[in-house]
């Protein structure tokens, strides 16, 4: 990845924070776009501390025209070839539980904030000679997983999302995938276990544990999609 610049949206924690500190081990510059600037800004230190390079910018993905300005700003700087969309929060439910409050929340932030990204960024793809964009989704969007109504709704929306952009842009140069984790012990895990099982936190993350250990896994799979030579592999 050296040379290449990649923007990481909710790369301030968890996944995202996995997937930039390793495409920042693997020589790219990483641009994280995060509504919370604190966390984005530490992970950009830790990147440069080990000497690489990491900025932090302060964005919510659910705003277009927010994204499209802190976008429009690195754009103006450089060239973007890698985007990784992966803002994106939980909510459990069944379709009876869900309340439509809920429900948008879901949808702006995991389907808008996703649509979002790749429209600011795809014009810029398009014009500097192409791209790659990861989107991150969910086994619940092929799975059925207990309830997660509006969860599993938001992360079909994102696998739906990537084979429409993958058919569209392929003739531009621009590759799009997206990966589906299983469960991975990241914050948005620890919130999960902290609402819903209060005073049963360690017991449940056990048993969560052991149903799938493949959390490591992740950021190698993000950055082998990525490399120039698995260019291949799109939708
Ligand atoms: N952890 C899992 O088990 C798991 C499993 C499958 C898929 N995922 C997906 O992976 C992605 C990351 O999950 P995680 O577990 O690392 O979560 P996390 O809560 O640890 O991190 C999410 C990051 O996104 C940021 N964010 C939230 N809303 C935002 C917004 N509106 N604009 C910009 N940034 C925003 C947060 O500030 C945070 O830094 C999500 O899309 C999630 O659905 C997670």
């Amino acid at each position: 990845m050296d040379g290449k610049v990649a923007i990481v949206t909710g790369g301030g924690s968890g996944i995202g924070q996995a997937v930039a500190l390793r495409f920042a081990a693997n020589g790219a510059a990483v641009r994280i776009a995060d509504i919370n600037l604190k966390q984005a800004e530490a992970i950009a230190r830790q990147i440069t501390d080990a000497g690489g390079q990491g900025t932090a910018h302060s964005c919510d993905v659910t705003d277009q025209r927010q994204v499209r300005e802190v976008f429009k700003g690195l754009f103006a700087r450089e060239r973007i070839e890698i985007l990784v969309n992966n803002a994106g929060i939980s909510h459990v439910g069944t379709v009876e539980s869900t309340t439509e409050e809920d429900f948008d929340r879901l949808f702006r932030v995991n389907v808008k904030g996703i649509y979002n990204g790749m429209q600011a960024c795809i014009g810029h793809m398009k014009a500097s000679g192409g791209g790659v964009i990861l989107n991150m989704a969910s086994i619940a969007g092929s799975a059925a997983l207990a309830d997660r109504f509006a969860y599993s709704m938001s992360k079909g929306a994102v696998i739906a999302m990537t084979y429409s952009v993958a058919k569209d842009y392929v003739q531009h140069n621009i590759r799009c995938n997206c990966i589906s984790p299983a469960r991975v012990h990241t914050p948005f895990v620890d919130d999960y276990l902290r609402k819903n099982y209060p005073g049963r936190e360690k017991e449940m993350y056990e048993k969560l544990a052991k149903s799938q250990p493949i959390g490591r896994m992740i950021r190698w799979m993000a950055a082998f999609l990525i490399c120039a030579a698995k260019s291949w592999i799109c939708g």
